[in-house]
């Protein structure tokens, strides 16, 4: 055998390796037979993560049930609605609803908790206008999703708001300007 060909089987892969075409570890593959739990994608931080999600973001997060009744009322729906939890919990989610569009929400509402569909494309965002505590105008852009209840049912929807006024009347500003 020449110097040349010894060379070049020093560089191969041991033949037990799963892959002799790559020098590939097997304890990355996951395949050595001692190998560590596989990376961890998230899934061990999920309770962290949702506790942050629900309580950290600044977003309005507003969960109610089949009903409509408010059962979850985050930091973020504190801050925006002025209500506290303990106020908003049990409550109809009329509270923050002005009268004109309730009949449309409740329509929208009842049909998703039967369907479990939405009529709005995943990037459309539904945006209304809303009255806090005090009973002053919000511009509000949410999306919402139904939350999964035993037998196959929704048991609720859940809400993520975002309280836009300051962009929406500095884009009603904008466009007075150019009128
Ligand atoms: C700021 C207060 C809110 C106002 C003013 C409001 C108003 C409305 C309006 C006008 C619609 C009809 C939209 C359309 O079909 O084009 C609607 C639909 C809907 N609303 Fe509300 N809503 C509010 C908060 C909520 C919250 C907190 C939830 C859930 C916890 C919710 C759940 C729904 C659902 C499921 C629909 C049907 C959406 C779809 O078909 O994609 N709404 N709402």
């Amino acid at each position: 055998m020449s110097r040349k060909q010894d060379d070049d089987n020093d560089k191969r892969p041991p033949a037990s390796s799963p892959c002799a075409m790559h020098e590939v570890d097997p304890d990355y593959m996951g395949l050595a037979p001692n190998a560590v739990s596989p990376p961890d994608t998230g899934t061990r931080a999920l309770p962290d993560l949702g506790r942050a999600l629900l309580d950290a973001l600044p977003d309005a997060i507003i969960y109610a049930d089949q009903e409509g009744t408010i059962r979850f009322w985050n930091h973020g729906a504190e801050r925006i609605f002025g209500f506290t939890a303990a106020e908003a919990t049990g409550k109809s989610l009329d509270i923050i609803i002005p009268q004109p569009l309730r009949s449309r929400h409740w329509e929208g509402y009842h049909r998703m908790m039967k369907t479990g569909e939405s009529r709005h494309g995943a990037d459309e965002l539904l945006a209304v206008p809303a009255r806090n505590r005090a009973d002053e105008k919000l511009s509000i852009q949410f999306t919402v999703a139904p939350v999964p209840g035993p037998g196959g049912t929704a048991a609720g929807i859940i809400a993520v708001l975002r309280d836009v006024t300051d962009t929406f009347n500095e884009m009603k500003r904008l466009r007075g300007e150019r009128a």
